[in-house]
């Protein structure tokens, strides 16, 4: 039997290079080795301020774009094509611990943003959002969770749910995910590479895997090498080593190689970094463009697949369902 694999990416509109190298990359390979299931999660997207016309469409958006880069139809599903998730989340309220979802950073972080973004409002729901994340991956019994280092404690909580649940049920039922800290690149904005590349900074912080080749090259070239400091002796500006990051990220080992020589030799030009960077992520942007103009053009077919995949997954879900009302003592009568 293959191991499983479940994550999840919340549909906030346009990918740019951080999530697919962070992130969407890693899910493309994992499909070889692993039984995988990923979820486009837009019961999360509603925890923060949010517009339902598009949430819908970033919905559907990132389902286009996660199957441009090459995630398969079979394992995708949109989140809230399976209810049982939030009803399983109902459950676990029950079994998660108030001190400890009351701990987690991330909740704390993204409280600020949503009080800052609407004047003082924070949803339950965005309290509760690990709890649904619980559901999310225990729902499936997956092994694994690939996941960046900022969910670890995320994926602690889970464990913890799952354990009590199992103690009060007196059933090893859950399995235990672990998560999988796979060796990803951390991708920095290249206008300021003290920050992590991400949208939430604004348009000139990321690059857009889907833009225009023009725009792409023009963000390339005018990404900050040296920022003005001397950098201390030996030592990589964050912009540069940010380059060599997107290079080596990109497969362009040749030139990695060959432009890492030129800088330790000392005789580096950073236009060259640049264009190599440039031709590296227009290749692969190219690449996906195409793909997904193919897709868009029988939209409605994509759409379906989609809709038959995630009925598919549900099945799994609602067995767990079905095992978890029996166990827990809730009635389980089928109308
Ligand atoms: N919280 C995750 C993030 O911010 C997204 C997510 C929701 C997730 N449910 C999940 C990730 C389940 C892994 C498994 O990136």
């Amino acid at each position: 039997m293959k191991k499983s694999v479940l994550s999840c990416i919340q549909p906030t509109g346009d990918m740019h290079f951080g999530n697919y190298f962070g992130a969407v990359q890693n899910w493309v390979r994992l499909q070889d080795e692993y039984t995988c299931r990923y979820g486009v999660v837009d019961y999360h997207a509603m925890t923060m301020p949010y517009s339902p016309k598009k949430l819908r469409e970033n919905t559907w958006e990132l389902i286009f774009n996660l199957l441009a880069t090459g995630v398969k139809a079979e394992n995708l599903f949109i989140q809230s094509l399976v209810p049982e998730h939030s009803e399983l989340a109902w459950i676990f309220n029950c079994f998660a611990s108030f001190g400890q979802v009351s701990r987690m950073t991330q909740f704390k972080d993204k409280s600020q943003q949503s009080e800052e973004k609407s004047g003082g409002f924070i949803s339950v729901g965005l309290f509760d959002y690990p709890v649904l994340q619980a559901a999310d991956i225990l729902i499936y019994r997956a092994d694994y969770v690939p996941v960046g280092k900022d969910q670890e404690q995320h994926l602690e909580l889970t464990r913890n749910i799952a354990q009590r649940f199992n103690n009060v049920v007196g059933k090893e039922y859950f399995v235990l995910p672990e998560p999988l800290f796979t060796e990803t690149p951390n991708i920095r904005s290249t206008a300021d590479p003290d920050r992590k590349m991400s949208k939430s900074a604004g348009e000139k912080h990321y690059i857009s895997v889907f833009a225009e080749e023009a725009k792409i090259r023009k963000q390339v070239r005018s990404a900050v090498t040296d920022t003005g400091q001397p950098a201390e002796e030996g030592v990589m500006s964050p912009g540069v080593a940010n380059l060599f990051e997107l290079l080596k990220a990109a497969g362009a080992k040749e030139a990695h190689s060959r432009l890492m020589k030129d800088y330790e030799a000392g005789s580096l030009r950073y236009v060259d970094l640049k264009d190599a960077v440039a031709d590296a992520l227009v290749a692969l942007s190219n690449e996906f463009r195409n793909k997904k103009a193919e897709l868009l053009a029988d939209k409605k077919a994509v759409k379906e697949q989609i809709k038959a995949s995630s009925a598919a997954i549900r099945k799994e879900a609602q067995q767990t369902m079905k095992e978890v009302k029996e166990l827990s003592g809730l009635l389980n009568v089928r109308f």
